[in-house]
């Protein structure tokens, strides 16, 4: 019997099948990528073109993407700092209920915070944590600006927008970084294959 925050009085209920025997099944291992950075880095293009190539490749993968799931789990937080926490610390535990469940969640959020990704991070067994920093310079993301969220800030329409007027902390290590090469921005397909090439050297595309 535990104690666990606020819940008092509980049991861990164990399950009769284990992750072993879900992951053979789907032939994979399930892990989180984890991708970070700046607004209009280029989050959400590189998880839903991994999901799809995953997909192509007969893998099991979900995106848990911050925009949509501010449309249903997290709509009740907004952009305080402590908000952003809860909003991460959600995603991380729903991000390791879907690696348990043996998929490979990818989980597309600024995530500005430091300590809050490494909070995630902790949750999960060893390697099976890939973070992903989308390392773009600020001007190209605001030079990209497809929802016009960098002029609203400029402007000074939106308050605490991340990277104008609230910080981002970019990872000190992680896996997997994506950035200019010679002042060129890989295109989606090279960010998707060098994450898809990485997951398949580590062992995750099949169990
Ligand atoms: N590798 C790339 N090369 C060129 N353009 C890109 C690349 N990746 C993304 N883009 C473009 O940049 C814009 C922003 O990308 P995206 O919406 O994926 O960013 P995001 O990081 O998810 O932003 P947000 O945090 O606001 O959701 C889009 O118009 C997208 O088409
Ligand atoms: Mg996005």
């Amino acid at each position: 019997m535990a104690t666990i925050g606020n819940s008092t009085n509980i049991f861990w209920h164990e399950s009769p099948v284990g992750k072993a025997e879900r992951q053979k099944l789907l032939n994979q291992q399930g892990c989180v990528v984890w991708i970070t950075g700046l607004s209009g880095s280029g989050k959400s293009t590189l998880a839903y073109s991994l999901n799809r190539e995953l997909h192509t490749r007969g893998k099991l993968s979900y995106v848990l993407d911050g925009d949509n799931l501010r449309h249903g789990l997290n709509k009740n937080l907004g952009f305080a700092a402590e908000d952003r926490t809860e909003n991460i610390r959600r995603v991380g535990e729903v991000a390791k209920l879907f690696a348990d469940a043996g998929l490979i969640c990818i989980a597309s959020l600024i995530s500005p915070y430091g300590k809050d990704r490494d909070a995630c991070r902790a949750l999960m067994p060893d390697k099976s944590f890939i973070e992903v920093f989308m390392n773009m310079p600020l001007e190209i993301c605001e030079g990209r600006d497809p929802k016009g969220l960098y002029k609203l800030a400029r402007a000074g329409k939106i308050k605490g927008f991340t990277g104008i007027d609230d910080p981002y902390e970019p990872p000190l290590s992680c896996e997997i970084e994506i950035k200019q090469k010679d002042g060129i921005c890989p295109t989606p397909p090279e960010m998707t294959t060098e994450v898809a090439t990485y997951l398949e050297d580590s062992g995750f595309l099949q169990a």
